[in-house]
């Protein structure tokens, strides 16, 4: 059964006009936030969203604040006519909105690829450094946001939880939904939701892979068909951790080896695999409560992440 034609809203005062007259209406708001390219983990997010509300709004914004110059931005993939194409085959209810601005941190000046090169070691750099009447002000949540891809990324959550309060601003949505695929982000956002008093509760869902375990991403589209295969070993191994966890095997550093084993032999390079408190994301040496095993790794020029939560 075909759904109903989402409506685009570019503007952020439209968005909130939209909001608040579906409020009036007594509807309840669902928010799914997205960076487009779309696929089956999206749109079971959105499926999902259907359960928590009656309007559910889409938004699709590459969101230039949580990539530093060096990283993925210009070749992030797009396709907004196929996004829409997909929103419109999601039956039910179906999409009331596509959130679809231009720019959101666009205050007039900009030199958003300008990198400072005066600024002190250490101090982070984003692609929407701005002069002038530029937007300046930044959500951190500081001690989720350190660890696992933080490491790596570290301009990527207070990119995150920037964007989505913003979004959170704009939309006043009651829900929010969110993939434990990006399951420290997920953390960060209910973090932030709890600390700052945002009146929303945040949903996390379950990863969704493809038919041979890949979970699926939007940058999977750039690997080479080797480059996908080899990166199987990243769930692959995952799911044996789990499996061995489950029949007893708790010493972390013995399980994070034979992952990190496996993604090496396959030919990809392990950027950081760990095993963390569900909650607070703590390192875990032995898994007594409830964990999860992180990873991302490099294939090719392609970073993937995907984890595994172990419930013993
Ligand atoms: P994006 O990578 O487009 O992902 C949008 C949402 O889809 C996130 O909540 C993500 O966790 C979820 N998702 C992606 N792949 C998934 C999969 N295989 N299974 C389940 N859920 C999946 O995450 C972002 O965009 C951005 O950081 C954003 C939150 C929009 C802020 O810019």
């Amino acid at each position: 059964m075909a759904s109903k034609e989402p409506l685009i809203i570019t503007g952020k005062e439209e968005m909130r006009r939209w909001s608040r007259a579906a409020r009036a209406e007594g509807k309840s708001i669902a928010l799914v936030p997205t960076m487009g390219y779309l696929h089956q983990g999206h749109l079971t997010l959105i499926r999902e969203s259907l359960r928590y509300a009656e309007a559910i709004v889409v938004s699709i914004y590459v969101n230039p604040g949580q990539f530093s110059p060096t990283e993925d931005l210009s070749t992030y993939p797009s396709d907004f006519v196929g996004d829409i194409r997909k929103l419109r085959s999601i039956s039910g209810a179906g999409v009331d909105v596509v959130f679809h601005p231009k720019d959101l941190y666009g205050y007039g000046r900009s030199n958003s690829s300008k990198i400072d090169e005066n600024r002190s070691e250490g101090e982070v750099v984003s692609c929407v450094e701005k002069s002038g009447n530029g937007h300046e002000t930044w959500v951190r949540v500081e001690r989720l946001e350190k660890g696992l891809c933080g490491k790596s990324r570290p301009v990527f959550f207070r990119g995150v939880a920037t964007i989505v309060a913003k979004l959170f601003n704009i939309v006043e949505p009651d829900v929010a939904v969110f993939g434990k695929k990006d399951y420290q982000q997920w953390r960060i956002i209910q973090r932030m939701v709890r600390d700052l008093d945002f009146g929303i509760k945040v949903v996390g869902t379950e990863i969704v892979r493809d038919d041979d375990g890949l979970a699926k991403s939007s940058r999977n589209v750039r690997l080479s068909p080797e480059e996908r295969a080899k990166a199987l070993s990243i769930s692959k191994s995952l799911f044996s951790a789990k499996l061995a966890a489950e029949k007893g095997q708790v010493n972390c550093q013995e399980l994070i080896n034979s992952v990190a084993q496996s993604i090496t032999k396959a030919g990809g390079k392990v950027d950081y695999a760990e095993i963390v408190d569900q909650e607070n994301l703590d390192l875990v040496k032995e898994i007594k409560s409830p964990a999860v095993f992180c990873v991302a790794a490099w294939f090719g020029n392609v970073r993937l992440i995907d984890n595994m939560e172990i419930n013993i």
